[in-house]
């Protein structure tokens, strides 16, 4: 694992914005796995400054999510593809994007058909990460067994409580979500994991120095042979 530790959330997401301009201008057609939360934010709004100022073209990329909640309608503004809409997609020229649908009636087809998009797109180029409180990677929660394929799941109560903040209340927090499995991540040709913050402080000790355990997905990618972790200095400090 390459461990790159940045002064600030600043720093944290012009390094993602950068290493993601280089995989583009190192492969136009690049598939771009990307991730919702707070932690891209800044990365994304880097990539559209980036996109405006001519530097950096998506016209031939491809973009799969990690995941969505289920069920959700597109049109709610905590879905998912409402979150990439107005943080990325309408602002850039990606060819074409791609998000589980938290509208589907068949959740296990779904997940089915995700997986095999992906896999005719020739896989993921470069997936971009963020962690949770308890180390789950997408909304692969502890458990005890790696989840393989994308999967129709139930969300931890420590998620809920955490993303709580995005909803009126915590009672309106979907319960489950259509999720890229850790198999589906893991496939990824790089990764690259963001945390800033010090209460991912925590998580990313267990997941770059803690036994492998699916009780902390992330630490699955200590196997992966192309893993970048940027962090910023509050959520490295325990590993520094
Ligand atoms: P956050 O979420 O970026 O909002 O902290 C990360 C995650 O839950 O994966």
């Amino acid at each position: 694992m390459n461990i790159l530790v940045q002064k600030n959330y600043d720093d944290l997401s012009k390094k993602c914005a950068e290493l993601i301009k280089a995989q583009i201008a190192a492969k136009s057609d690049s598939v771009l796995g990307l991730a919702t939360g707070s932690t891209p934010l800044g990365t994304y709004k880097e990539l559209i400054r980036m996109n405006h100022a001519g530097e950096l073209d998506f016209s031939r990329a491809i973009a799969f999510n990690l995941d969505e909640y289920f069920p959700i309608k597109k049109s709610s503004d905590q879905s998912y593809h409402y979150y990439m809409r107005e943080n990325l997609f309408k602002h850039v020229n990606f060819a074409q994007t791609f998000i589980p649908d938290g509208e589907a009636p068949d959740a296990a087809k779904e997940c089915a058909a995700y997986d095999e998009k992906i896999a005719a797109q020739g896989g993921i180029d470069l997936q971009i990460l963020g962690i949770g409180n308890n180390g789950h990677i997408g909304f692969n929660e502890p458990d005890d067994k790696f989840t393989s394929a994308t999967n129709h799941t139930l969300l931890d109560e420590s998620t809920i409580k955490a993303n709580a903040r995005f909803f009126a209340s915590e009672s309106e927090v979907p319960r489950h979500s259509l999720t890229m499995g850790i198999g589906t991540i893991f496939r990824a040709k790089k990764i690259i994991l963001l945390a800033s913050g010090a209460g991912k402080a925590d998580a990313i000790f267990k997941a770059t120095r803690g036994p492998i355990t699916p009780q902390m997905p992330a630490s699955v990618l200590q196997l992966h042979p192309d893993v970048t972790i940027i962090a910023d200095e509050d959520a490295a400090k325990l590993i520094q």
